[in-house]
């Protein structure tokens, strides 16, 4: 897995004799190099000789793939586990489902050869065609491990963007994006301290939130949607944060990640206490990068003091783990010929056995 935030790549190594408690053998991370991060950054927007570029990248993605594919492998040792299939969920650089499509970077033929592996990509284009928003993909996975019989649980994603699941006793599975998580603020102290992110929130503890920029940020149609909604980079960027007037860049530049901080808290508890209304004794559960900004999770709880706040480690898949473990769930639902999307949270017509497979 590799995601939103482009910080670099998420990879498990799991068995899925019991799908509903699968177990990871190997987990391993590979971060991006600054070149390659503002590479895949340039091609998020229009810009000359994308063909080429995209292609390029692909290729450079799928070596750095497959590190990861063989680093895996090698952790779980000799004689080694016969690996059914890479899920690769690959780099987003368009995500444009009203459109008609949702564009993910890997050469899957090319990681297929230098693993001599089956490999599974492209999990967003059946649901798109079928109708959907093709994200997010993996409530059907939290569905799956996470569902509790009599207690509202709601699982949230702190990626790039921040997605929720809402697993709601006695209802079908729901969930959308809830807009930005880290992307935002990732954004900000890179430009303005040249950071890659802000390690635990301490920087926007720094700082103050401005109530004005809240409020501007909080207007973005996006959070007035309705589900099944999904985002991106196409909606939430620097350029649209600078576009809500001169004087963002004129206040204290923490005072503007204590803002970013807060849209991503106050969007996410919106949407929780929306979903559990009427509910008691609920819960949510934290992964994703995201989960490591204390800050973040201090201000959740504060603004969510009826919910139960808690990372995904409580129910016993490390929150780091999350996306990468969904991925490789879909990927053996796509082998097993199981639909891997909800219709009820992206949209679509029907389900779909998601994703496109190439044979070593
Ligand atoms: N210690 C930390 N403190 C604060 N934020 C952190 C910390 N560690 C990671 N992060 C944030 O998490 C982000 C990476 O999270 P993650 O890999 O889950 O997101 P992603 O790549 O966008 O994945 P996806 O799109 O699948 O959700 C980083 O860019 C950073 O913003
Ligand atoms: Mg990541």
């Amino acid at each position: 897995m590799s995601g939103t935030s482009l910080d670099g790549i998420d990879g498990v190594l799991a068995d899925f004799s019991r799908p509903a408690r699968p177990v990871v053998l190997a987990q391993a991370q590979r971060p991006f190099s600054v070149d390659l991060r503002s590479d895949l950054l340039d091609l998020t927007h229009p810009g000359v000789n994308e063909l080429e570029r995209a292609a390029r990248l692909s290729q450079t993605l799928s070596t750095l793939y497959a590190e990861v594919v063989h680093e895996l492998v090698q952790q779980a040792g000799p004689g080694g586990f016969p690996v059914a299939a890479v899920g690769c969920h690959g780099q987003t650089v368009r995500h444009r489902p009203e459109q008609g499509f949702s564009l993910q970077l890997v050469n899957g033929a090319l990681l297929a050869e230098l693993t001599g592996m089956a490999v599974i990509t492209d999990f967003r284009s059946g649901d798109i065609a079928a109708g959907g928003q093709g994200a997010p993909l993996v409530p059907a996975f939290h569905d799956a491990l996470f569902r509790h019989a009599s207690i509202p649980r709601l699982i949230l994603n702190l990626g790039g963007i921040a997605n929720l699941t809402l697993l709601l006793p006695g209802q079908v599975t729901r969930g959308h994006d809830t807009g930005p998580a880290n992307l935002l603020m990732d954004g900000w102290i890179g430009r303005c301290l040249g950071q890659a992110f802000d390690r635990g929130g301490d920087w926007a503890a720094q700082g103050r939130c401005h109530p004005a920029l809240l409020e501007s940020l909080l207007a973005h149609p996006f959070f007035q949607r309705s589900a099944p909604k999904s985002t991106g980079r196409e909606d939430f960027s620097l350029e649209w944060l600078e576009s809500r007037g001169a004087w963002v860049s004129s206040l204290p530049p923490e005072d503007v990640q204590a803002t970013l901080l807060e849209l991503t808290a106050r969007s996410v508890a919106e949407a929780v206490q929306t979903a559990c209304r009427g509910y008691e004794g609920a819960e949510l559960y934290l992964c994703g990068g995201g989960a490591l900004n204390v800050q973040l999770t201090k201000r959740l709880r504060t603004l969510m003091p009826e919910v139960r706040v808690g990372r995904t480690d409580d129910l016993g898949v490390p929150a780091q783990q999350v996306e990468a473990l969904a991925f490789a769930w879909l990927a053996w639902a796509r082998v097993q010929g199981k639909a891997g999307n909800l219709p009820a949270v992206t949209g679509a017509r029907h389900g779909v056995v998601l994703g496109a497979l190439y044979s070593p």
